[in-house]
C-alpha cells in the first residue's frame, strides 16, 4: 500500500452522538490498529512536513503521542511530550486553557526546548485549536519557533486554526 492509494477516511470510524449527543466522534484506534494504513499515513504526513526543516516535534498527550511521536522518527528528530499538569517529573512551565466545562493545564520540561529550535506541533486531531494555541504559548515561551503544525483530522467548520493564525497547518484529511 502507497500513500497514494489509500483513502484514510476509509480507515476512521465516524461514531454519532460521542461523548455527548451531537458531537460527530472521528476514532482514529481503526486506523491505528491498520499498520499500512498507520504508516502511509505517517509517511504522508511526513511529505507534508518534511520541507519544515524541523529539529524537533512536541505533541500533547495522549493521542498526539501516537502521531508525533513516529513522525519523528520518520523524520530523524526529538519527539517533546506535552503532558498535563502534575506528569512531568523535572521542572515545567504551564500554561491554562479553555474545556467546554472549566479549564485545564498542559505543561513542558523548561529544558525540553532549547532557544531557537525550529518546531513542529502534531497532533490526532484539529478541533476548536484550544490544544494547539496552548501548546504554541509553551514553545514559545521556551524560546522555539514554531515552524507548522500537523494533523491526521482538521474539523474545518470549527475553525481552529484562527487561534493560532500565522502559523501553518498540514492535514491529511478533512471534514
Ligand atoms: C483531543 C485531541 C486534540 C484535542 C483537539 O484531545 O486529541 O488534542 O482534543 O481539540 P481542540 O482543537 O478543541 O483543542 P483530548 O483533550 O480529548 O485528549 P486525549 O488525546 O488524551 O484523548
Amino acid at each position: 500500500m502507497t500513500n497514494s492509494t489509500v483513502n484514510f477516511k476509509d480507515y476512521i470510524r465516524v461514531i454519532e452522538d460521542f461523548p455527548t449527543p451531537g458531537i460527530s466522534f472521528k476514532d482514529i484506534t481503526t486506523l491505528l490498529k491498520d499498520g499500512e494504513a498507520y504508516k502511509a499515513a505517517i509517511q504522508a504526513l511526513k511529505k507534508q512536513v518534511e520541507h519544515y526543516n524541523i529539529d524537533v516535534i512536541a505533541g500533547p498527550e495522549a493521542r498526539g503521542f501516537v502521531i508525533g511521536a513516529p513522525l519523528a522518527l520518520e523524520l530523524g528528530v526529538g519527539f517533546v511530550p506535552v503532558r498535563k499538569s502534575g506528569k512531568l517529573p523535572s521542572k515545567t512551565i504551564s500554561a491554562s486553557y479553555s474545556l467546554e466545562y472549566g479549564t485545564d493545564q498542559l505543561a513542558m520540561h523548561e529544558d525540553a526546548i532549547k532557544p531557537g529550535q525550529r518546531v513542529l506541533i502534531a497532533d490526532d486531531l484539529l478541533a476548536t485549536g484550544g490544544t494547539i494555541a496552548t501548546v504554541v504559548d509553551l514553545v514559545k515561551q521556551l524560546g522555539g519557533e514554531v515552524v507548522g503544525t500537523a494533523f491526521l483530522i482538521e474539523l474545518e467548520e470549527l475553525q481552529g486554526r484562527k487561534k493560532f493564525e500565522g502559523i501553518d497547518v498540514q492535514s491529511l484529511v478533512t471534514y
